[in-house]
């Protein structure tokens, strides 16, 4: 997605890609409230619903064709969101997770260097293990355990190595929030038709509203228009942290659901194709030293976001 916005004058513009995702389509509602003009890059047509006055169909893994859509947009910005986000398809489909998370990445950073645009990459607290008995930090070491988490890793890498100073790493975790596949949604969706919910209650990260993270982005963008010397890894997610169980358990009591029984279970009970990092909290200590104070906590972002998912639906009757 493109975005313009003015600058003294001078209108900065910013390629989102992955427009029609989760985070994607967040940055949109984020950044069209304000002075931004916007133009998406997605795999996918966007929905019927969302209009944008510019619109580029292209998948990222084609170079040629991402050049053409890079350098024809011209943008002075590109914040890439684009990726094969299904963990355990990673893990039966390799060589989709390395075209796309990887090869993507690579791409993306050529480009914008060849439009000579500076780079925003969305990474995951999977690039950890979840062995560390506290949060982790932007320095702490990544050793991936699935293939989702090496597929993004390696397209971190890419990004350091190809855009040199000129990029930003933003990693996050958990996101949940309108237009994609996200656990809160799965566990609202199973409550309507089972009476019993089995979660697993030792993995432990912060989740994250799609619509906070997409704000906090539009907040470093404003300081990016000012500032040069920003660059590196940011880790940024909602405050404190809690279980998949505890998420599922808050999220059908914030949707007035009380007749399912939640069970807890261990990670090694459900027995997914992809392994899961046990602990993979992020400490965002770099991110309120630039922007002043943290994100709010995860409870109150789900709160609003069951309500506005209620008023969205009631809206589409
Ligand atoms: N979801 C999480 O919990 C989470 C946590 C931490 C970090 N992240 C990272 O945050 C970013 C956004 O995640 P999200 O959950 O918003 O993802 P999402 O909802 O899956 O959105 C990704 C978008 O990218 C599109 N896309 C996929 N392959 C593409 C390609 N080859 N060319 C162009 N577009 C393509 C997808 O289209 P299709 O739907 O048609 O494939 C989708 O519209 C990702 O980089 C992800 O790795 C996510």
């Amino acid at each position: 997605m493109v975005v313009e916005t003015v600058k003294e004058g001078k209108i900065m513009k910013v390629l989102i890609t992955g427009s029609g995702g989760m985070l994607g389509s967040a940055l949109c509602d984020v950044l069209s409230g304000s002075n931004y003009k916007i133009i998406g890059l997605d795999v996918k047509k966007p929905s019927a619903k969302r209009r944008f006055n510019n619109f580029i169909r292209c998948d990222i893994t084609n170079y040629n064709k991402l050049l053409k859509a890079v350098k024809g947009s011209g943008p002075d910005l590109i914040i890439h969101t684009a990726a094969f986000t299904d963990v355990d398809g990673c893990e039966s489909d390799p060589g989709r997770a390395e075209s796309v998370n990887s090869l993507g990445a690579r791409y993306i950073a050529e480009t914008a260097l060849e439009a000579n645009s500076r780079l925003i990459y969305i990474s995951t607290d999977f690039v950890f293990d979840g062995q560390k008995k506290e949060s982790y930090r932007e320095n702490d070491e990544p050793h991936p355990i699935n293939i989702y988490g090496r597929s993004k890793l390696d397209g971190e890498r890419y990004v350091k190595e190809i855009a040199g100073k000129n990029h930003l790493i933003i990693r996050s975790s958990w996101i949940f929030g309108m237009g994609g596949k996200n656990f809160v949604d799965t566990i609202l969706n199973k409550a309507k038709t089972q009476k019993e919910l089995r979660v697993v209650s030792d993995q432990f990260g912060s989740p994250t509203y799609a619509a906070d993270l997409a704000d906090a982005i539009k907040r470093i963008l404003d300081i990016l228009k000012d500032r040069i010397d920003i660059s590196g890894i940011y880790h940024i997610t909602n405050s404190d942290n809690c279980s998949w169980y505890k998420l599922a358990q808050r999220s059908l009591r914030f949707a007035n659901i009380y007749d399912i029984d939640l069970i807890p279970i261990t990670s090694q009970e459900l027995d997914r194709p992809a392994e899961r990092p046990m602990i993979s909290i992020l400490d965002n200590a770099r991110f309120v030293k630039l922007l002043g104070r943290p994100m709010r906590p995860w409870e109150k972002a789900l709160e609003e976001y069951i309500r506005l998912r209620r008023q969205r639906r009631k809206k589409d009757v």
